[in-house]
């Protein structure tokens, strides 16, 4: 007889009525530090060096109980992070997460399915699979369309490239850029998203193979010199395998011309992305989804849920028409593998393999919110913009931009501070969070509404600390 198998261990596995115990004070406990959150400073107050000195202690020789370890997290957290869930967070594009993704989560995190497979995980698969058709459809994509979520906008601007790649030369799964009878070269434009760089480089075509195009002055893609660009590579022997045009602009919310670009991209034979990782979310509003005109055009497009669509990070999307060369991309054989559907099983069809649930994110919050509740979101999030731009012009403040999207990009009046003293400041103040950014090669003070419940009065606060002088 072998001998009895010792418990589990409780810290790691406790029983129902003790998780049940922790997760109800857990849940108290968040909801007051995001109270304190929303009324206090949105900078972190952290002492480092004092965090790491606790740190030594965490030598995990000695067990502690759990109650204990989560409020010292949550405490850690309420002073060691920038705080996005601060409604005078106007920062980069990271939301203050919705409540139907946080649910996602913690069921993901309970179930813990696997989503490489749809043997493993059909309902997941198939929730996920529905997101992304309805996302694609919103988009005007046709109906064989279809798409992954993604852990963020770079893995899906990186799966763009390996599709354009692949679907160029069919040796390029096989040979890689050898497969090309000379160096490639993919178009974007010098207000694109800088992970580009590390794109290209990953993806083993070199950085020199990125194409910065010129902007018209307002922050665009400009065709002429896209053209021209393309016209002067093909000249030297250079093959163009990828335009992406950006639909919100990082630097200034600014949208490339869509259709524009499909055009250029179908007479010279080369993939079409959009990275709409940002804007695409506009597709939701009745009022504000021709600002995407165009997009439907795209083989392929970007956008991630846990920015404008403010779900829990991350939580991209990689949607595209051509279902076959995403499939011939990601190929591989594992006889190991509960399934192997084609055009279906994750590890199928991603950079992936091991898979968290995270399309349960936007799915719990389009059925929970439908479209019309979505596009009150970023509808108010535009308005917001709209207010903000009103008050500062009216203290003397210029627009640097004109994106009907939720950003502003300011410039102060004559005699204030320059630009990164001006946020250094704000900062300092923990009053707001704005960023410097530049756009047409000009600094701004830019203001992205990013928080769901930002009230006029959080954006008359913004304006008194930008206005401080002191
Ligand atoms: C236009 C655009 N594309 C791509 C990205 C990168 O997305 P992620 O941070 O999810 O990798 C960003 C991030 O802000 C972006 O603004």
């Amino acid at each position: 007889m072998s001998a009895p198998l010792s418990p589990a261990p409780p810290a790691l596995f406790p029983d129902g009525s003790t998780r049940a115990g922790i997760e109800d004070s857990l849940t108290r406990a968040l909801l007051a530090a995001g109270e304190r959150v929303a009324r206090g400073g949105v900078m972190p107050t952290l002492d480092r060096a004092a965090l790491r000195r606790e740190l030594a202690q965490f030598d995990f020789s000695q067990p502690r109980p759990l109650e204990e370890l989560l409020s010292w997290t949550i405490e850690r957290l309420e002073h060691g992070v920038v705080h996005m869930n601060n409604p005078r967070y106007f920062g980069l594009f990271n939301p203050a997460a919705n409540f139907p993704s946080q649910c996602a989560d913690r069921i993901a995190g309970s179930f813990n399915p696997q989503l490489a497979s749809s043997g493993s995980s059909p309902a997941p698969v198939e929730i996920e699979a529905h997101v992304i058709r309805a996302i694609a459809a919103r988009a005007g994509l046709p109906a064989e369309s279809t798409g992954h979520f993604t852990t963020s906008g770079s893995e899906a601007n990186y799966t763009a490239l390996l599709c354009a790649l692949t679907r160029a030369a069919p040796r390029f799964g096989e040979e890689g850029v050898r497969a090309f009878a000379a160096p490639v070269a993919m178009y974007t434009s010098r207000e694109c998203q800088p992970a580009w760089f590390k794109i290209v480089h990953q993806a083993g075509i070199g950085r020199e193979a990125l194409r910065l195009v010129g902007t018209d002055g307002r922050g665009c893609m400009d065709l002429r010199s896209l053209s021209a660009q393309i016209a002067s590579d093909k000249a030297r022997g250079i093959v163009p395998v990828l335009i992406s045009s950006t639909a919100g602009t990082t630097g200034a919310g600014m949208i490339d011309p869509l259709s524009g670009c499909a055009q250029i991209a179908k007479e010279q034979g080369i993939w079409h992305h959009v990275d709409a990782a940002w804007g695409g979310a506009a597709l939701v509003s009745e009022r504000l989804r021709g600002l995407l005109a165009g997009i439907e055009r795209a083989d392929s497009i970007t956008i991630d849920a846990h920015k404008w669509f403010a779900t829990t990070m991350g939580c991209g999307m990689f949607i595209t028409r051509d279902a076959q060369v995403l499939s011939e991309t990601f190929k591989v054989a594992a006889e190991f593998m509960p399934s192997s559907v084609t055009q279906l099983d994750p590890y199928l069809n991603t950079v992936q393999w091991s898979r968290r649930f995270l399309g349960l994110r936007l799915f719990l919050s389009l059925a929970a919110a439908g479209w019309s509740g979505y596009a009150q979101h970023v509808e108010r999030a535009v308005a917001v913009a709209a207010l903000a731009r009103q008050r500062l012009l009216a203290c003397g403040w210029q627009a640097a931009n004109d994106s009907q999207l939720a950003v502003l990009c300011v410039l102060p009046p004559p005699g204030y501070p320059t630009i990164r003293e001006i946020v250094k400041r704000v900062l300092a103040s923990g009053r707001a969070w704005v960023a410097v950014s530049k756009t047409e090669g000009r600094e701004a003070v830019r203001i992205c509404i990013t928080h769901g419940e930002t009230s006029a009065s959080d954006v008359e606060e913004l304006v008194a600390a930008l206005e401080a002088k002191a």
